[in-house]
């Protein structure tokens, strides 16, 4: 009913309360009681006593009444649940995809107390950074599944640049990276039998509308939010619709068309390739060129004594941002 009371008010026209509970079938009292809840919601409503309410301004929270309203994606985005905050939004997005949750449901916090990064990591989650989780079905093997944090990687870095401007660059596997900083993160989880994916739990971290003081001590040399980077608050809510429009498009082209022109994409962003790196893979550590990306994803690496080696996961860095 509240999504009705919204839809009537962002006609942007006055309306009583009257003529409110008219058109919804319910009594004023009930009209006031939901104009209530979404004040409290955020929802700048003005009311006059006898002309009745007027919506003057929406909150920048990623509620499902938010994110669905100009959303212009089919399946990404659709289902929106949104909570002020867990343990962590995989842990929610993965117990609904096991229970049949739908591709494209959404999982999103104002806040996580056990966010968590690649290779086990802490991902630290206060408030002012977005952080979601979206469930994905591709009919896939598990081995194609290193594309997914890719595509999702091109999307979000698109997406970035539409709505701020910033040059977003990626390093491989999973780095969103603004002026030589992360600004984000990718971590993909699934679960799969021996030869097909079930589904897979895409997580993303971004800090958004974080100060620099906000980040420990450790994090202020190498983390950097969009707002301080761009110079202005960032919109979550248009981000949001942005990054679900942009991945759900590069979703379909490469489930019709395969990962190819992605890997094309995802070069265009990169900031890895072609550069001098340090790789730390398991318990190896390597020092060589990064060459290119594959059809898989993984990363090429010729070592000094010029043979290439190929690698699924890791860590890069960079040989310059070395101390
Ligand atoms: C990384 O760079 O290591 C990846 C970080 C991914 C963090 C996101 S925040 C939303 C989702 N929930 C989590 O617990 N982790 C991911």
């Amino acid at each position: 009913m509240k999504e009705r009371i919204l839809r009537e008010l962002r006609q942007g026209l006055r309306v009583s309360g009257e003529e409110l509970g008219r058109n919804l079938g319910i009594s004023r009292a009930a009209v006031w009681k939901y104009i209530r809840e979404l004040r409290e919601q955020g929802y700048v409503i003005n009311s006059s006593p006898n002309k009745g309410y007027l919506l003057e301004a929406s909150p920048d929270i990623p509620i499902p009444e938010e994110v669905l309203e100009g959303l212009s994606t089919h399946v990404l985005g659709r289902t929106v649940i949104y909570r002020s905050k867990v343990a962590s939004t995989q842990d929610i997005a993965k117990s609904l995809a096991s229970e049949g949750g739908e591709e494209g449901t959404m999982v999103i916090a104002e806040a996580q107390t056990k966010g968590r990064g690649r290779m086990g990591r802490t991902w630290v989650s206060n408030p002012g950074g977005l952080y979601f989780s979206l469930i994905l079905r591709p009919e896939i093997e598990p081995s194609e599944a290193l594309k997914l944090p890719l595509i999702m990687g091109v999307g979000i870095a698109q997406a970035i640049n539409n709505v701020t401007g910033l040059n977003p660059r990626l390093k491989w596997p999973n780095d969103i990276m603004v002026a030589g900083k992360k600004v984000g993160g990718i971590l993909s989880e699934m679960s799969a039998e021996t030869d097909r994916v079930q589904y897979v739990v895409v997580g993303v971290g971004l800090n958004l509308n974080s100060r620099k003081e906000d980040f420990s001590q450790e994090l202020q040399d190498t983390a950097v939010s969009l707002m301080e980077a761009a110079g202005e608050y960032v919109s979550r809510v248009r981000l949001i619709q942005m990054i679900l429009y942009e991945l759900e498009e590069l979703y379909e082209v490469y489930k019709t068309s395969g990962f190819e022109s992605i890997r094309y994409r995802w070069k265009a962003f990169s900031n890895t390739i072609g550069r001098k790196v340090w790789v730390s893979s398991g318990t190896e550590q390597m020092e060589g060129e990064a060459l290119d990306i594959d059809q898989d994803g993984a990363l090429i690496l010729r070592k000094p004594d010029g043979t290439d080696q190929r690698i699924v996961a890791g860590d890069v860095s960079l040989r310059e941002d070395l101390p």
